[in-house]
């Protein structure tokens, strides 16, 4: 795979001193991303909304040092966080061949989210592509001439080499990562915005992300993830996602929001039978996680509704439906499922566009 076009080329530009902020997006996927190989690829194509609530604010300082170590300082929230370190340190020694330029500076790392630490919300998608989009300011301005198109492609190449799902975090409402025959000018190197024309009813998607069970993850990405080698059923897990993102992407645009529906419920249980069936094996949903699927199947039934679930590899549900029955559903989660949650919490959100300046 032809990586070359992301490696930095030395300009004749300096800069000594220079600050960015960047506000970064959640995602949850549709069809999910579950199994990789070196370094960082996926084994099958996956789709995400971008949330709109959900996000990341990062500023990174970047002055300029004469040694040619990475160095960096990390702030999460106003405190030093030296426990996130070896994360991040880590991520840097992998992308240290695209952006030589990172041992020139010493950084500075100050991070914030939108939504609770630790509340089961994905925030390595929306922390990475952060970072991402910084460094690429920072690369901007010692390379004027990149484009923007470039810019977009280099961040989220790099944000996955953070974290998978981080690739879909940079820019578009619906974002495709994963090589797949029938998306053009999709890549196992980078996401890019689903290219083609999305039908009205999947625009500003609700999102309400019930925290069932807040707290660290109980399997956390890279082991899960590790847990599709040698898997039995996993070669036939990664053809299945690849046949519904090719499904998925026709009723996206032909608006069959029943056909939408039956995949989303089934990509979310699809993944937590793939941790049910490995070794170790693991059981994510709690007692109330089942719950909520009941009532919200009944409420679908009962209400002619397009309600529907995911999960991520945890406890949370993210309960979706269309921005047309968003007063109705609100009540509904209010009412009914918001007792299911801890300490009655749960997060409403849409789907948004992406990365912002600051
Ligand atoms: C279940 O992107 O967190 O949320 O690449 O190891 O950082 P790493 O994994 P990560 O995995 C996300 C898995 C998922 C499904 C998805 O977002 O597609």
């Amino acid at each position: 795979m032809d990586t070359s076009e992301f490696i930095f080329k030395q300009t004749d530009n300096s800069v000594k001193n220079a600050s960015f902020t960047w506000q970064t997006p959640s995602n949850i996927a549709l069809v999910k991303y579950w199994g990789k190989s070196n370094p960082q690829l996926p084994k099958n194509a996956s789709v995400s909304f971008t949330l709109n609530n959900c996000h990341t604010i990062t500023t990174i300082t970047f002055e300029k040092k004469d040694s040619n170590t990475i160095n960096f300082e990390l702030f999460f929230e106003g405190q030093k966080k030296d426990d996130f370190k070896p994360k991040i340190a880590k991520f840097f020694e992998r992308i240290l061949e695209y952006c030589s330029y990172i041992t020139s500076y010493k950084m500075v790392i100050s991070s914030e989210n939108s939504f609770p630490h630790s509340s089961g919300i994905a925030s390595s998608a929306s922390g990475m592509s952060a970072i991402a989009m910084c460094l690429l300011s920072l690369e901007k301005q010692l390379n004027p001439s990149l484009t923007d198109i470039y810019f977009n492609k280099k961040a989220s190449f790099l944000a996955r080499l953070g974290s998978g799902s981080a690739s879909r975090s940079i820019e578009g409402s619906l974002v495709v990562w994963g090589n797949h025959p029938e998306i053009e000018g999709s890549s196992d190197l980078f996401g890019i915005p689903f290219p083609y024309k999305v039908h009205d009813i999947f625009k500003n998607y609700q999102d309400a992300i019930l925290l069932v069970d807040k707290g660290e993850k109980q399997v956390s990405s890279t082991v899960g993830h590790n847990l599709m080698h040698n898997h039995p059923y996993a070669e036939n897990r990664f053809k299945q996602a690849n046949d519904n993102l090719a499904k998925l992407s026709k009723i996206l645009q032909n608006g069959d929001i029943k056909e939408f529906i039956n995949l989303v419920e089934s990509e979310a249980l699809t993944l937590h039978a793939m941790m049910l069936t490995s070794n170790p094996y693991f059981i994510l949903m709690k007692p109330n996680t089942l719950e909520v699927i009941n009532k919200i199947w009944e409420y679908r039934a009962e209400n002619d509704s397009n309600i529907c679930f995911t999960l991520d590899a945890g406890a949370n549900v993210h309960v979706l439906y269309p921005e047309n029955e968003k007063e109705l559903v609100n009540k509904f989660i209010e009412n009914t499922l918001s007792k299911y949650c801890q300490k009655n919490q749960y997060i409403c959100d849409e789907s948004g566009f992406g990365a912002k300046q600051l």
